[in-house]
């Protein structure tokens, strides 16, 4: 693995082009890896964080827009109308933390409405991603100190330099839903380590609703969401010289009630082979990939995997129509 490299990443600091050379080579081993192993093993599955590559990140961008997509524009809304109120419960927030640079419409919303805020720190892998984060929000909001943070989010535990100061966590778009519970418990666990004390966390959290609503955010009609998910094999083909036939494959997304998560599978449409770096794969019909889990939380639920972690909720917000909740909670 890349320890070098990752541990580099973690300080946070801007690469030359040297380290992002081999930054490029060691993604595209990492990706060889699970990918081979991934399909190798049963059931067949492919770590969803390899979904967002360029391409990925930019179809997942069109997802928000979808019509049947409910999630950013609920979210959107929620901040909208509780933004004054979040902030007056959070207290004198200084410093946000934001875990993934996410759409930077929602972040700016709460930017407005923490009035005594100094500093936004966005966490994520993608440096260009913050740079980009970045730049808008600086345009944006004059005289706010943006000091992006290059890791990975789940593991990252302290901000090295970053000044101390009332911290509130921001994690949104249910990215948490993606996690299983006890990924979820772990993240919590060490975004509790990294705010400290006396933070806030807003976290976003889809909710269980029926299949009529569900589904349709997860198969939209466009097939946007379809795009998105045979890209990761359009993305070996690329990268990893595969010879994925994407119109043998079709994108399917389900509701596993026990589990009470949205699962995504790619499923093999024929019999098949398929070759990636020299290494053949057969496919019966029907076989599937798994690619992500969505979990749906209850507000109840949610809070109870909260506390779990050590988190207090202080208040949670859904809108009128049940269809996603917000989720401050307070570190004692
Ligand atoms: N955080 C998003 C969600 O769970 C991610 C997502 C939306 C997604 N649509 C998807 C992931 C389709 C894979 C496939 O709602």
């Amino acid at each position: 693995m890349a320890s070098d490299i990752s541990s580099s990443l973690a300080e946070g600091r801007t690469s030359t082009s040297a380290t992002k050379s081999a930054r490029r080579t060691a993604e595209i081993a990492e990706f060889a890896d699970a990918v081979l192993h991934g399909l190798s093993k049963r059931p067949r599955s492919i770590p969803s964080r390899f979904l967002y590559d360029a391409t990925g990140s930019a179809l997942f961008e069109d997802i928000t827009r979808v019509e049947a997509y409910y999630p950013t524009r609920t979210e959107t809304a929620l901040l909208d109308s509780y933004g004054e109120e979040i902030a007056a419960l959070a207290g004198d927030v200084e410093t946000l933390v934001e875990f993934g640079s996410g759409s930077s419409r929602k972040t700016s919303l709460l930017i407005e409405a923490l009035a005594g805020l100094d500093t936004y720190i966005p966490i994520d892998v993608s440096e260009s991603f913050l740079a980009d984060a970045a730049k808008r929000l600086e345009a944006k909001h004059p005289g706010l100190n943006v000091k992006p943070h290059v890791g990975d989010f789940m593991r990252t535990r302290n901000l090295a330099g970053a000044p101390r100061g009332e911290r509130l966590g921001f994690f949104s778009g249910s990215t948490i839903g993606n996690l299983t519970h006890e990924e979820a418990k772990a993240f919590l666990g060490n975004a509790a380590e990294l705010l400290g004390v006396g933070s806030t966390f807003l976290i976003g959290v889809d909710l269980k609703k029926s299949l009529d609503i569900l589904l349709p955010a997860y198969d939209d009609e466009e097939g946007v969401t379809a795009a998105f998910s045979l890209n990761l094999l359009a993305r070996i083909n690329r990268e990893l010289d595969g010879d994925f036939d994407t119109t043998g494959f079709a994108h399917t997304a389900l509701y596993n009630d026990g589990k009470g998560r949205i699962e995504i599978y790619l499923q093999s449409l024929t019999d098949q082979d398929v070759r990636v770096m020299g290494r053949s794969f057969s496919f019966a019909k029907g076989e599937r990939i798994h690619t992500e889990n969505s979990h749906k939380y209850s507000v109840s639920e949610f809070q109870a995997l909260a506390k779990t972690a050590g988190w207090q909720p202080v208040k949670a917000w859904t809108d009128p129509a049940d269809l996603f909740s917000l989720h401050l909670l307070r570190l004692a």
